[in-house]
């Protein structure tokens, strides 16, 4: 950059030798041919730089423009000056100050100047005066016209001119005029001379003043009467040398004009050069004689002059190209430096970018490694959460089947011991509140985790909450009793349906409702009120307890959360559940405190706002029942096979691990089924030996799941018709819908109520019967809006066919579907859809049907009976017999 600098146009390189030169003026041609060769001079010298100011012959002007050099700090300055005396000051002061001047032409009255060069005019009078006498033959007469009188060329001129004349006898100074250098200044004062005496010859001290004097003579004819001689012999068409040339002047004394000369001075003198301080330049009369010889030499001056100014072009236009040259190099040197050291940055920025890069590189790395460990931690952390939870989950699933066992079986002994002693009977009333209440916890923390995972789904249903509320409240009434606590139930007239999923409102009302005993002190009262409003329906729960600390409210439905007056056991998650539960169904739960706590339950009334589910069809009442059970309970490892078959009653078909509840399954039920147990190892081959009437099946089993062996019976034809009723411990959806798909036709959630498991049986059990009942042809007996009159009707056609053909055993299904005008897989599809069995199935079932009425009757033998019901051979009679019914046609005859 420093060198890119350099290269630029800086003013003190440019300015070189500055040498400021004050012209006198320059309105005459002595003095443009004054500066003409010293810019020709310095034109020679490359550094030179000349201003020239013209100072228009005023005094003032000239002192001004010497200041104003010396101010600039010149390196040397040139004055020609006007007149001596006004000038000297300035001049001598600038040479004070330590500028270098020369004086030029004109002197100063002072010495105090650097060099002064010109002619010598004391001389030039002198040649001028010498030349008019060499010539004289006889006495003449002379005059004088002096230039101004001020300026030193004039004094002195005169001086040397008067000199001369003086020592002569011959001539006579008849007048001298004084001028002022132009013509203008002699016109008049000549007139007047001229009026009364013609001189012989006039002395003008320069040749435009004698080319005036010239004229004047000539206007009054006398110019061929007095000789003329001027002073400057001036080159060009109007210069002396020509007038000389043309005769109008006698003579001229060269005056050279010293321009060349003082540039030249000037540069020594700026060099350091010794100069002499007075610089006299050399003058030569011209005249006729010598006049061509002059103009030769002139002219070859000027012809120098011009080849010098030609040179002077081509080397300043070399220079202007040797300028731009240099500066395009050192424009391309500054910009090689500026590359190279833009190169010298870039490797350097490139090796601290990769030094920077390989940090970063180091840093990312670990950070990497960082992350990926957080991950990893994260990871392990979430599976060792998610396996603690899902321990904990399995765990408190796990608990629910022991649990139903400890509290079915405490049931039956209460139920069973009324009139056991007090004692007795306390313990276990003891055992069965705490089991119940164990059990209770359980579902509320397995209800939280599903809360908190967002998987538990409503499975709202039409229903009258009054009814719910009244249930639930029945079994409130004793504890309340033993409570002393007071129980108001204030309820519309008449019934409040809501669609509520049965199973989360019931514990809502519970959880309120255990709250409220639990703060009501005895002898407090609780008060359960209903209120049905247009959009809604609102539930009052109020007490009169110690009611909630103000600070707790705030905090009161947060889970594991417990007022800070409340010191009973509690899973904290009671309120907490009931809330998201209100919130699933679009409600609210509010407190009140007034006297004791208010809880307010709001439920909106329809089902719009169950926008996603999927909600069960109108009409399906609540069942909540009390568990009683009759059976003595003995601990045994329960068989497999019913202990004695009674053929009046259904074959239900266990399929369940664990042994406790196949047990308390087979004790309980056993009453009204021939009970067969399985592991579920192999379950389904079981399942096709006996050919239950209704299966129970759990799903997780050890080797094969519950989904499979339900798909499994409800995929072979020998098995399809069975009725599955899942009993699990998982209750999420997914499971729900899976034992759907599998084909289940129930599905129950442990814990369960036993008389709910039981008209579950008793329903699936019925819906079969109503199916014999139609493949019977007693369709026209039986009204169910699941039959359109058109099924009813097809139903009708095929039974009739069925039967008017049962002793015909080529009766094929082909032959039916032909009757039927039907093809066979539109005939299997049909059927199957309507009645839920293959075409074969449903005519084995008629005839076996009938077979069974025939068998009661003894008129005809077992083999008459197998032809009579369309069978080929009485063989295959008696095996598909067995297969349907789990007995042989002999043994249900006898
Ligand atoms: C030019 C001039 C010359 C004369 C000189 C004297 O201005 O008048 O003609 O010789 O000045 O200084």
């Amino acid at each position: 950059m420093i060198l890119l600098c350099a290269s630029c146009n800086s003013p003190d390189a440019d300015r070189g030798i500055r040498v400021g030169f004050s012209q006198a003026m320059s309105s005459d041609n002595w003095r443009r041919e004054m500066e003409k060769s010293m810019q020709i001079q310095s034109s020679l010298y490359p550094d030179i730089d000349l201003e020239i100011k013209n100072a228009n012959n005023d005094v003032e002007t000239q002192i001004k423009q010497i200041q104003d050099f010396v101010e600039s700090k010149v390196d040397v300055l040139i004055v020609s000056p006007i007149k001596s005396m006004p000038v000297t000051n300035a001049i001598e002061n600038a040479t004070k100050s330590g500028i270098p001047t020369i004086i030029i032409d004109r002197n100063i009255d002072g010495t105090n100047y650097t060099a002064y060069i010109g002619a010598d005019n004391i001389e030039i009078g002198k040649d001028a005066a010498k030349y008019i006498l060499s010539g004289l033959k006889q006495r003449a007469t002379v005059v004088q016209i002096t230039g101004d009188i001020a300026s030193s060329p004039a004094k002195e001129r005169q001086q040397g001119f008067e000199a001369v004349l003086s020592k002569s006898d011959k001539v006579d100074l008849i007048a001298t005029i004084n001028g002022d250098w132009e013509k203008p200044s002699l016109i008049s004062p000549l007139e007047k001379l001229l009026d009364s005496v013609t001189p012989n010859y006039i002395f003008a001290h320069n040749d435009r003043m004698a080319m005036g004097v010239w004229e004047v003579l000539k206007s009054r004819k006398l110019e061929n009467d007095v000789k003329i001689i001027g002073v400057d012999g001036l080159y060009g068409p109007n210069g002396g040398i020509q007038y000389v040339k043309d005769d109008i002047l006698l003579a001229t004394i060269l005056y050279p004009t010293g321009g060349a000369e003082a540039i030249d001075l000037a540069v020594k003198i700026v060099r350091g050069e010794l100069v002499k301080k007075n610089n006299t330049l050399n003058t030569v009369v011209i005249d006729s004689v010598n006049v061509d010889l002059m103009q030769n030499q002139f002219n070859k001056l000027v012809e120098q002059q011009n080849d010098i100014k030609g040179q002077q072009l081509v080397i300043d236009q070399q220079l202007k190209e040797y300028q731009s040259q240099n500066t395009l190099i050192k424009l391309m040197i500054g910009l090689l430096v500026l590359l190279l050291a833009l190169a010298l940055w870039s490797i350097y920025s490139g090796i601290k970018i990769s030094r920077s890069k390989r940090k970063l590189e180091l840093i990312n790395e670990r950070i990497k490694t960082q992350r990926n460990q957080i991950k990893k931690f994260a990871k392990q952390l979430k599976a060792s959460n998610e396996s603690k939870i899902n321990f904990f989950t399995a765990l408190s699933h796990e608990f629910k089947t022991p649990l139903t066992l400890i509290t079915s079986s405490v049931e039956t002994i209460l139920e069973q011991n009324k009139t056991l002693a007090d004692r007795s009977s306390f313990e276990i009333n003891l055992i069965h509140n705490n089991s119940k209440r164990l059990r209770r916890l359980i579902n509320e923390l397995l209800d939280f985790r599903k809360l908190e995972s967002d998987s538990f789904s409503l499975k709202p249903q039409k229903v009258d909450v009054v009814e719910i509320l009244q249930q639930l409240i029945n079994d409130f009434k004793l504890e309340a009793v033993k409570h002393s606590v007071r129980l108001r139930e204030k309820y519309p007239k008449s019934p409040c349906y809501l669609w509520i999923d049965i199973n989360a409102i019931d514990k809502v009302f519970f959880n309120v409702l255990s709250n409220a005993l639990k703060f009501t002190p005895a002898n407090g009262k609780i008060e359960v009120t209903v209120e049905e409003l247009d959009e809604c329906v609102k539930i009052y729960i109020k007490d009169s307890g110690i009611g909630i600390p103000m600070e707790d409210i705030e905090n009161i439905f947060d889970p594991f959360t417990q007022a800070t007056n409340n010191q009973r056991p509690s899973s904290g998650l009671g309120l907490y559940v009931a809330k998201q539960f209100v919130e699933l169904h679009k409600g609210t739960i509010e407190i009140h405190l007034q006297n004791g706590t208010e809880f307010v339950i709001t439920i909106p009334k329809g089902k719009g706002h169950f926008k996603d589910l999927v909600v069960q069809s109108e009409g399906v009442k609540h069942l909540r029942t009390t568990s009683g059970m009759n059976q003595d309970i003995k601990i045994e490892t329960p068989q497999k096979l019913p202990i004695e078959t009674n053929e009046q009653l259904p074959n239900l078909f266990i399929i369940e691990d664990n042994i406790d509840l196949c047990f308390l399954l087979r004790k309980q039920l056993q009453d009204g089924f021939n009970i067969y147990l399985s592991d579920g190892i192999d379950a389904f081959q079981e399942a096709l030996e006996l050919v239950p009437d209704i299966v129970i099946c759990d799903l997780n089993l050890p080797e094969i799941s519950g989904f499979d062996i339900a798909k499994k019976i409800k995929e072979d034809l020998r098995t399809s018709h069975i009725p599955v009723i899942v009993l699990t411990a998982l209750s999420d959806e997914e499971s729900y819908l899976k034992a759907l798909n599998a084909g289940a036709d129930f599905y129950m959630t442990k814990p369960f109520q036993m008389e709910s498991l039981r008209q579950a049986l008793r329903t699936m059990l019925y819906n079969r019967e109503r199916l014999r009942y139609y493949y019977t042809n007693k369709l026209d007996s039986v009204v169910h809006s699941d039959f359109n009159k058109e099924q009813q009707d097809f139903i009708k056609k095929m039974n009739s066919l069925v039967i008017d053909n049962l002793t015909n055993p080529d009766f094929s299904v082909e032959e039916l579907a032909k009757a039927l005008h039907i093809s066979r897989v539109q005939l299997y599809r049909k059927t199957k859809a309507i009645l839920g069995v293959s075409v074969s199935d449903y005519m084995n079932e008629i005839r076996l049907e009938r077979a069974k009425e025939l068998l009661m009757d003894n008129t005809l033998s077992i083999a008459e009976i197998a032809y009579e019901v369309g069978f080929s051979s009485p063989g295959y009679f008696s095996t598909a017999f067995k297969n349907k019914y789990g007995i042989s046609p002999n043994r249900y005859r006898s």
